[in-house]
């Protein structure tokens, strides 16, 4: 029985039936439409395979906890890197230290060879690194849709909340905004919910919300942590279908996910830590095949919460 969506999302019925009646055919057209809706000032991403972002010996300590210990390793252009490894391994830790939560004890992190160094978050974000949480962050009193503007807000100049202050010149901004939200429900596939409060969404939409306002910041690498977690087997074959998607559309992503198997069928390339350090890098079947990646996960099974 389809499950109850409450008379708000009436709004987008009609884009939903739409896409219904559309032929396998229309469709594709109708997404690469909705792709250019999107992200319309992303750069093309020429130089597939170069160094996007680069972490040279970065080490994190948290007092005596050594989290991250000396850890290096590219990201290229246009890749899904998986980062994995056990619970404390330092993945999370990772991702803090790679957009600005933590400033690395030691080590640095370049973007495009930039040093991240004295940058705030936000600018971080500006600079074109977004992600995710592996505890999902939304503004649940706003709905979905809101929650996206908010992300493409946190990318321009002239802030969409102005706009909503009726400043003549951001009207044109903020149309774009809505639409550009709206393509990118649409895109993650959560638009028959864009007017209900972020907190009544069931979780898998809640996760695939996040991510719809992580690329709303248009960003060059989209890190998620973790977006599978709590999910079943179809919705993560589901999700991996999302994320090669996101990359076929020319993203680069970094991936932390924790179920084996789902890294091995969605990653080009593989990083894995335990204890902090890197202890293996390589292609999924060398990563799997790898002696010490697999002692780092004896007892652990595949879908173990980290
Ligand atoms: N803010 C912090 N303060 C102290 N210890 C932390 C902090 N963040 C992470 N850690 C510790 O660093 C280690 C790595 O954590 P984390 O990066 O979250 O691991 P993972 O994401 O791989 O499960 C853990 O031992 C964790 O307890
Ligand atoms: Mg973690």
């Amino acid at each position: 029985m389809a499950e109850d969506t409450g008379p708000d999302t009436e709004v987008d019925g009609g884009i939903v039936a739409e896409l219904e009646r559309m032929t396998p055919a229309e469709r594709e057209v109708h997404q690469a439409e909705v792709a250019e809706v999107v992200a319309p000032d992303r750069e093309i991403a020429v130089d597939v395979g170069d160094t996007l972002l680069s972490l040279q010996d970065v080490t994190m300590r948290f007092g005596g906890l050594v989290a991250l210990d000396s850890v290096s390793f590219d990201i290229r252009r246009g890749e899904i890197l998986g980062l994995i490894g056990p619970n404390g391994a330092g993945k999370t830790t990772c991702f803090n230290a790679m957009t600005g939560v933590y400033r690395p004890t030691s080590g640095s992190v370049r973007l495009e060879g930039k040093p991240l160094g004295r940058q705030q978050r936000y600018q971080i974000t500006r600079l074109g690194i977004a992600r995710t949480f592996q505890n999902i962050r939304l503004f649940g009193e706003m709905t979905a849709l809101e929650n996206v503007v908010v992300g493409a807000d946190a990318r321009h100049r002239t802030s969409v909340v102005g706009a909503l202050l009726r400043l003549p010149r951001h009207h044109r901004e903020e149309r774009e905004a809505v639409e550009r939200a709206m393509a990118l429900l649409e895109f993650v596939g959560i638009a028959d919910r864009a007017a209900d409060k972020a907190r009544n969404l069931p979780y898998g939409y809640q996760r695939r919300l996040e991510i719809a306002r992580a690329l709303a910041t248009e960003p060059k690498l989209l890190c998620l942590d973790e977006p599978a977690a709590g999910f079943n087997p179809a919705e993560k074959d589901n999700l991996m279908g999302l994320i090669r998607k996101i990359r076929d559309d020319g993203y680069t992503v970094l991936l932390i996910e924790h179920d084996m198997r789902l890294v091995m069928g969605v990653t080009d390339r593989i990083v894995v830590l335990e204890f902090g350090k890197k202890i293996a890098e390589g292609l999924p079947m060398e990563i799997r095949d790898n002696p010490a990646v697999v002692a780092a996960y004896l007892g652990v099974p595949d879908d173990g919460v980290a």
